[in-house]
C-alpha cells in the first residue's frame, strides 16, 4: 500500500502525516522481519520450544486455568476456558506482531515463552509455565534458548521486559537472563494499578 493511500485511509492528510504513516509502516515491517527470522524449532538440553498446535489445547487449558498465574499475567483470562485456549492457538499464535512458542517437555506442552512485537520498540519478552513445573529451572532454560536464537538472527540488538514488582520469581529469572532494570511505574495493563511494575531491557552481546 503507498503512504497517500496508508494516509486517506487513515483519514491524514499532508507530509507531516504521510511521513508518520510511512514511518509506522516501515516499523510494522520491521517488526514482521525479526518475528519470521526466528527458527521454527528451538531445542535446549531438556526442552523445545515450537509453535502452540490444536493438540497442546488440553494440557494448556489444564495449565493456564491458575489464579497464580492470572494474578502476575495481564493478558491471561480467568477462568481459562477451552474457547481460550483454541483462540490463543488458532488466533493469537497466528497474529502478525506476536510470536509465542509451546515450551515442551518430553512432547508435552508446560507453558509459554515468546516475544510481543510494538511497532518502533524493541520485542517484548513474555512467559509462563505451569505450576507443577516451577522450580526446577526450566524458564531460565528456555529464555536462554530463545535468546539465542533471536540474537543468532542478527535482527535482535534490544529486548525489553516488564514485571510486576512483587513478582520475585520473574524478576529472577530475567535478571538471570542478563536483563537489567531501567526504571518502574504504573503500567496500563496491569491488572493490579497499586503494585509498580518493573522495566528491564537487555542489550544482544557485542561479540554475536
Ligand atoms: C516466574 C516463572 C516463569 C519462573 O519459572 P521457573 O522455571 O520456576 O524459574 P527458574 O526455576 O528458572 O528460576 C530462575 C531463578 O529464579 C528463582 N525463582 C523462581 N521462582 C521464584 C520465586 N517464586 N521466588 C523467588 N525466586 C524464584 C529460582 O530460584 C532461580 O534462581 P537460582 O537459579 O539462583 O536458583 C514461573 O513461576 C511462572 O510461570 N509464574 C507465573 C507466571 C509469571 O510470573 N510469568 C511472568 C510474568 S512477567
Amino acid at each position: 500500500m503507498t503512504t497517500t493511500r496508508l494516509c486517506r485511509s487513515a483519514g491524514l492528510i499532508g507530509p507531516a502525516a504521510q511521513a508518520k504513516a510511512l514511518a509506522e509502516a516501515t516499523a510494522k515491517l520491521a517488526a514482521r522481519r525479526q518475528r519470521d527470522a526466528l527458527p521454527h524449532r528451538i531445542e535446549t538440553p531438556r526442552l523445545a520450544l515450537r509453535a502452540p498446535i490444536r493438540g497442546d489445547v488440553a494440557d494448556l487449558v489444564k495449565l493456564a486455568d491458575n489464579k497464580r498465574i492470572y494474578e502476575v499475567l495481564a493478558r491471561l483470562p480467568n477462568p481459562y476456558t477451552r474457547a481460550d485456549g483454541i483462540a490463543f492457538v488458532e488466533i493469537f499464535a497466528q497474529r502478525p506482531d506476536e510470536r509465542p512458542y509451546a515450551i515442551t517437555l518430553k512432547d508435552q506442552f508446560i507453558g509459554v515463552v515468546g516475544f510481543s512485537y510494538h511497532a518502533g520498540q524493541p520485542p517484548e519478552v513474555g512467559y509462563w509455565l505451569g505450576e507443577p513445573y516451577w522450580g526446577k529451572g526450566i524458564m531460565s532454560e528456555a529464555l536462554k534458548g530463545l535468546l539465542e536464537a533471536a540474537f543468532a538472527t542478527g535482527l535482535y540488538p534490544r529486548l525489553v521486559a516488564r514485571a510486576l514488582k512483587t513478582n520475585t520469581g520473574s524478576l529472577n529469572v530475567l535478571e538471570k537472563a542478563g536483563f537489567k532494570r531501567t526504571g518502574e511505574g504504573p503500567d496500563p495493563i496491569a491488572r493490579t494499578a497499586d503494585v509498580p511494575v518493573v522495566f528491564l531491557e537487555r542489550e544482544q552481546p557485542k561479540w554475536m
